[in-house]
């Protein structure tokens, strides 16, 4: 799971310095398949229940699972960027949003405030805590700033599977869930909107939006549970 999950990190951070103002998403997806097959990976969302595309690439109002193509990011948008690997029986997962050029206050505080929630749910991914501890930090840093937590999508399990129990909500009760034991693998990855937490599936069967419109913000990494300092698999930089 550490090999897999720094080809995400490593990928993420190639897709993330490709993003500016005129490229297109089917361009960075392109890129990502690339990359992650030149590193012995497989991409692992390729397929995924029919999903058609190497990463989920979610732009403004578009929460998670937007699928690449001939937009083009133009300056002031945000793009959610979730990229999965395949290694030798393992998976990673991780998401990173980013600006494209110079954005509105609101949408800067919302990209921070989401990245911090991240590491401040990954904080309590701590042997002994309960799993709805993770849940609450996210949910409290979220609506402390005004902004709202998705329900629909949630964090989850990932090891021999992408997907693998527990469900893992970005809102929660403290001192709720199953205990946290040492060795557990989690993909934390909480998904906040600037307006409401409702969202919609567009036609494609995939692109999840607000339903609002508003903006959206997603970070994601995979986690590995300890005594301790969680480690954090797909960290980049
Ligand atoms: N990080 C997302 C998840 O864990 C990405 C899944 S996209 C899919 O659900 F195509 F694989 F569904
Ligand atoms: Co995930």
């Amino acid at each position: 799971m550490e090999r897999a999950g720094r080809i995400v990190a490593e990928v993420l951070e190639l897709l993330r310095s490709m993003v500016r103002a005129g490229v297109t998403t089917k361009e960075m997806e392109g890129v990502a398949d690339d990359q992650i097959r030149a590193r012995g990976g497989t991409p692992a969302f390729k397929g995924y229940r029919g999903y058609p595309s190497s990463i989920c690439t979610s732009v403004n109002e578009q929460v998670v699972h937007g699928i690449p193509s001939s937009r083009r990011l133009r300056e002031g948008d945000i793009i959610s960027i979730d990229l999965g690997v395949y290694l030798e029986g393992f998976y990673g997962d991780a998401a990173i949003t980013v600006p494209v050029g110079a954005v509105d206050k609101e949408t800067a505080e919302l990209v921070r405030v989401t990245e911090e929630a991240l590491y401040l749910g990954i904080r309590n991914a701590v042997e002994g805590n309960r799993l709805h501890d993770i849940s609450a930090a996210i949910q409290r840093n979220v609506e402390q700033s005004g902004f709202s937590v998705v329900r629909l999508f949630v964090g989850h399990g990932i090891g021999r599977e992408l997907h693998e129990e527990p469900q893992i909500p970005n809102y929660g009760v403290p001192g709720q869930g199953p205990r946290l034991k040492s060795g557990m693998t989690l993909a934390i990855e909480p998904m906040v909107n600037a307006g409401s937490h409702e969202v919609r599936i567009l036609d494609d069967g995939w692109t999840a939006v607000t339903v609002d419109g508003k903006k959206s913000a997603h970070f994601e990494h995979t986690v590995v549970v300890t005594t301790d300092e969680p480690i954090i698999l797909t960290k980049y930089k």
